[in-house]
């Protein structure tokens, strides 16, 4: 069968046309069109998403997407007449105007072409993403020996944090979340405290990166991806060789990272780069690129091993041997390098989305959407409506 997938969740509009062939072990999905239009641009002079803006921009690009849909499969030789027999679109959680418009495009062309539309959550999404096979396929495995549930999740984007147990296929179970604000969002809010643009995470992350190889360096490490054993002492050591910045410790807190839950808070940790950023403003010290970098390095230290931390303590509490991380964070060099090393050391299999499925697309809507057909194939959805707070269950 085949199916078209909506998402408008935040600030990407995407539209995309899967076939998928369901066997007994396996569900693949071919990708017969796909499209993405970022808002990036008109939300940058901003720094950060406007709702409204969103709305209106959703609005103007669904019928464009669509008929590039449309024409990207004018030479594929797709014999029915239905060009798809299903529907699915993004309800929560996100933007609530913004969910609207993908709803409201999804109910008009339910009408137009007489196929019923699902809906589907967003963060099943991003847990599906990770099984992008290759540029034009995806594959979910149904033998139960093979996925070997439960796996455990960790979503990190910019309007979510959780660790979310995949008891099944469409069971889940969330087991930790942030309690205030999210990883990207936090990645986000520093990036503008520094006056980087937005969207911050990649910002921030790649002035960290820098600093991180720099330090390694001096370490006597060649590279980034070199043994990272440095003490808090030559850490010190490092930033005031490397800093105008004399008797100034950039050290930041890990929030809750002891707490025996799987929760997590980013709002003081987000805070105290405000302070940080205000001492040094009040000792008339200028805030360089320099300066700039070695706050991103202490900031995504802190980060990562807060994340780190508390999901080592899931796996080894539900005795996992599956990590999938997604979300738009798990785009991040230093979250997936070190991810890895734990999986590593761990003996657990750690599951990425390629670079482009970490953030929003309508592909991973599609197989979210799918999966919720398949586990209820009769059920019809009447009245959907944008749940902004939609939670996975
Ligand atoms: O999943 P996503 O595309 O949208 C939401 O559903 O929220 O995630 C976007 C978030 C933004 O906050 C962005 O700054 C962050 O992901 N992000 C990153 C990186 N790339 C994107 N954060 C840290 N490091 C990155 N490399
Ligand atoms: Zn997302």
């Amino acid at each position: 069968m085949r199916i078209l997938s909506i998402e408008t969740s935040c600030d990407e509009t995407g539209i995309s046309l899967l076939e998928v062939k369901n066997t007994k072990n396996k569900i693949t999905f071919e990708i017969l069109a796909n499209t993405l239009a970022s808002q990036i641009k008109i939300h940058k002079e901003y720094g950060g998403v406007y709702p409204a803006l969103a709305k209106r921009e959703h609005i103007k690009n669904l019928p464009i997407l669509f008929n590039k849909i449309l024409k990207q499969i004018e030479n594929k030789k797709i014999k029915s007449k239905k060009i798809f027999d299903l529907i699915t679109v993004t309800s929560g959680p996100g933007l609530e105007p913004a969910l609207w418009t993908g709803i409201v495009f999804a109910r008009e062309l339910s009408d137009k072409y007489k196929v019923p539309v699902i809906p589907a959550n967003h963060m099943e999404g991003h847990i599906l993403s990770v099984y992008g096979k290759d540029k034009n396929n995806f594959e979910i495995p149904l033998n139960k020996k093979e996925v070997n549930f439960p796996i455990l999740s960790l979503l990190i984007s910019g309007g979510h944090t959780e660790i979310v147990l995949v008891k099944d296929w469409g069971k889940y179970k969330i087991i930790g979340e942030t309690v205030d604000d999210a990883v990207g969002e936090a990645y986000d809010k520093v990036a503008r405290m520094l006056k980087l643009p937005y969207p911050g995470g990649p910002e921030v992350s790649k002035l960290a990166e820098e600093r991180r190889i720099l330090l390694l360096k001096s370490l006597g490490s060649r590279d980034g991806d070199g043994q990272r054993k440095f003490s808090a002492e030559n850490f010190s050591a490092f930033q005031k060789q490397y800093s105008s910045v004399e008797n100034i410790e950039i050290k930041l807190p890990r929030p809750m990272i002891y707490t025996k839950d799987f929760n997590f808070s980013f709002s003081g940790l987000k805070t105290a780069v405000l302070y940080l950023i205000r001492d040094l403003e009040k000792n008339k010290i200028e805030i360089d690129e320099n300066l700039k970098s070695m706050i991103a390095l202490e900031f995504e230290e802190a980060i990562t091993e807060t994340l780190l931390h508390k999901t080592k303590k899931a796996i080894e509490k539900y005795k996992v041997n599956k990590l999938i991380i997604a979300g738009g964070v798990s785009a991040n060099k230093n979250i997936k390098r070190e991810f890895a090393k734990m999986g590593k050391k761990l003996n657990i299999e750690i599951l990425f989305p390629t670079q482009k499925l970490t953030g929003d697309n309508a592909l991973m809507i599609g197989m979210a959407g799918y999966m919720k057909y398949l586990i209820n194939p009769t059920k019809k959805y009447k009245k959907i409506k944008a749940e902004g707070n939609l939670k996975l269950k």
